[in-house]
């Protein structure tokens, strides 16, 4: 027995950043974000705090579930950078959201809310628990590089929650590390230590793009084909692929990589860039929102991204 997901939220800022908007920032221009990435917006924080954006998303996720924070047994908060470095996020959305159970952070950067939903399987095996909240939340705009075109212009603010219940609904789930801190890495910053002997580099976002994309457009079929044979299924048994939206191009080598129509897979990334681990969950809502899933679907995950990580499963929809 491991876990169905009973409810999902999403919390993405107000503002949104239109690609002529960066136009007047750096030097791009709307035609070559739309043809190079698929991204035509996204959002920014400004008087959002990632708190508040992960209660919300967490409110709404119960709401969902129909299960109120005091029933919770654990909360599992991916992001790279929360609020502070302590408290963790997860126990800042413990304290607004009025739970008690324990909750921690995971950082698998893009890949969190897989990594997540890997570590909350474990939780239900070993019958832990009964629910288990996972927000997955990033606020890179804090960490961007804005005079940095090359990377300035992918990314955005958001993130989703999903609750968990016990259930089987969760049919194979594989996750994957590959220590690499030279294509895709932000330092921490600022080093107080009068003592340290190295020279601290600025919490700013650095990424060789062409590299992370070679890398993305094995992984992800890779990632999508392994999950479906551990599920014991076959691609075309997948009613719908919910990828992370990193790059419209990944997404449609992916799709025709592995044959499967380009329309199975869901898209969002126009709205909203590449908003690191909140981008399938926020898809993963949109999709169940709108109508695109069908109760009984299958349907497989996958996300890549720093670390370098992947992440992907297949999951039956109960809802
Ligand atoms: O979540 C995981 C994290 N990241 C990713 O998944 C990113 C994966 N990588 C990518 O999506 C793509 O590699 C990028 C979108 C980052 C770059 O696209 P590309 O088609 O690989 O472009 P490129 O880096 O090869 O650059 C092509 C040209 C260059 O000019 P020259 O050297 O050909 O004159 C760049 O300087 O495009 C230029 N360029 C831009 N031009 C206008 C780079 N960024 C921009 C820009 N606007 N924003």
């Amino acid at each position: 027995m491991s876990f169905s997901i009973l409810g999902t939220g999403k919390a993405v800022p107000e503002y949104v950043l239109t690609n002529d908007e960066l136009s007047t920032m750096v030097e791009t221009n709307d035609e070559w974000i739309r043809t190079r990435t698929g991204i035509e917006e996204r959002r920014i924080c400004k008087g959002e705090t990632i708190t508040e954006l992960c209660v919300n998303a967490a409110n709404e996720a119960l709401e969902d579930a129909g299960i109120t924070a005091d029933q919770l047994d654990l909360i599992i908060c991916s992001t790279m950078r929360g609020e502070n470095l302590t408290p963790s996020q997860g126990c800042m959305i413990q304290k607004e959201i009025g739970a008690t159970c324990p909750a921690f952070d995971v950082n698998a950067a893009c890949s969190g809310f897989i990594y997540a939903l890997d570590i909350a399987d474990g939780y239900f095996v070993r019958k832990k628990a009964k629910h288990i909240l996972i927000v997955s939340m990033d606020n890179l705009s804090n960490i961007t590089n804005w005079k940095d075109r090359s990377t300035c212009v992918l990314f955005g603010d958001g993130g989703a929650a999903a609750v968990l219940g016990e259930g089987d609904d969760l049919l194979s789930i594989n996750i994957t590390a590959n220590g690499n801190d030279v294509v895709l890495c932000i330092p921490h910053g600022e080093n107080s230590s009068p003592f340290y002997e190295h020279e601290s580099k600025p919490a700013l976002l650095h990424m060789m793009g062409n590299d992370v994309y070679k890398f993305a457009v094995t992984a992800m079929p890779n990632g999508i084909r392994t999950a479906v044979e551990d599920a014991g299924l076959q691609l075309s048994d997948i009613d719908l692929v919910i990828p992370h939206q990193a790059n419209i191009r990944i997404i449609n080598t992916a799709a025709a990589k592995l044959d499967i129509p380009r329309e199975k897979f869901f898209c969002n990334i126009n709205h909203y860039g590449n908003t690191s681990s909140g981008s399938v969950p926020i898809a993963l809502h949109e999709a169940s929102r709108s109508g695109v899933l069908k109760k009984g679907d299958i349907l497989a995950l996958c996300a890549f991204g720093g670390g370098l990580t992947t992440g992907s499963c297949v999951i039956r929809w109960s809802k």
